[in-house]
């Protein structure tokens, strides 16, 4: 027999295991409240192509996994590359180049360097050696000069400086990048002049008469006129006749088929984004494909060869071929 004390206690017991069903029952329904909110917060995963093969990047690229990969870029890499651009919004690090060469210890005999350690990247000079004695062999001249390449961030603040000294600062402004922002940061810009070794001086290149041949070729080994005469709103800098920067060829040619400065070509190749419609150059018996990649997230084919630049800006260009 229960005594009363006892019946009470067990009343307590049964009481508090009805409740343990309760508890359940209201941890169900918030999860089920909470599943409902999620899937409805979420409604882009629905759009997610399922086909075999085909991907979703993390940026919401669809791509074929048979065909391209992704591969992950620091900042730091948007400024390295053919195509990357160099004006006073887009400054670039000139300490961050370190594969140099002397102009003067790979030259060709059909043209001359001002100095021993004038220094470009090494696979400029292999187009700039090409592009020389091609014009050296066109036109039977050998005086193009190249007086300058590599500069440091200390280099060109001295240059501005002499140039405000002896010229003006509206001079300094037109003709010298601001310290930081020169292509010559890059190792990818020369300059030329004209050596007259007869009387052993120099004179300005103005790629007049036949060294027309230097700016009409200029494409074919992969560089580009760079400040261009009617340009100068965009690019900052006056006319330069001297002044060439390789870019590469397709891309050479298709700024200089298109009448674009760099500045132009970086926007325009926007245009033709991994996850759209590519631009194909031909150049010869070549095509190249050439795409971008917003962001640090680049797609680059699994087969054959491509390279990849960084604008110095907001992504990346592949080029295919
Ligand atoms: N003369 C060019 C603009 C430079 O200083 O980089
Ligand atoms: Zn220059």
């Amino acid at each position: 027999m229960e005594t009363k004390q006892a019946a009470v206690k067990n009343r307590r017991r049964r009481r508090k295991k009805r409740k343990v069903p309760l508890y359940l029952l209201l941890l169900t329904y918030g999860i089920v409240i909470l599943c409902l909110v999620v899937k409805h917060s979420r409604p882009e995963e629905a759009a997610v192509p399922t086909q075999t093969g085909v991907s979703a990047a993390p940026t919401g690229v669809d791509y074929d996994e048979s065909v391209y990969t992704q591969i992950s870029m620091t900042q730091a890499q948007r400024a390295q590359g053919d195509l990357a651009l160099v004006n006073a919004s887009h400054p670039f690090d000139a300490a961050a180049v370190t594969d140099l060469q002397t102009v003067y210890s790979g030259k060709t005999d059909n043209y001359n360097v001002k100095d021993v350690e004038l220094q470009v990247q090494p696979h400029v000079l292999s187009h700039l050696n090409d592009w020389l004695d091609a014009f050296s062999e066109n036109t039977g001249l050998r005086d193009v000069n190249v007086v300058a390449g590599y500069r440091t961030r200390e280099e060109q603040q001295a240059l501005y400086d002499n140039a405000v000294a002896t010229k003006g600062a509206e001079h300094a402004r037109n003709y010298l990048a601001v310290p930081g922002c020169s292509e010559h940061h890059t190792a990818l810009a020369v300059d030329f002049d004209l050596y007259d070794a007869a009387i052993g001086t120099s004179s300005d290149f103005d790629g007049k008469g036949q060294y027309q041949w230097l700016l009409q070729h200029a494409w074919e080994y992969g560089f580009i006129q760079r400040y261009a005469p009617d340009k100068s709103e965009l690019t900052g800098i006056a006319y330069e006749s001297w002044h060439f920067r390789y870019v590469g060829v397709p891309h050479a040619r298709q700024m200089t088929q298109l009448g674009l400065c760099l500045e132009e070509y970086t926007d325009y190749l926007r245009g033709f984004p991994f996850g759209g419609e590519h631009l194909f150059v031909s150049c010869g018996d070549k095509t190249y494909e050439v795409y971008f990649c917003a962001g640090d997230t680049v797609y680059v084919p699994l087969h054959g060869s491509y390279t990849v630049s960084g604008n110095n800006d907001d992504g990346y260009l592949v080029t295919v071929g």
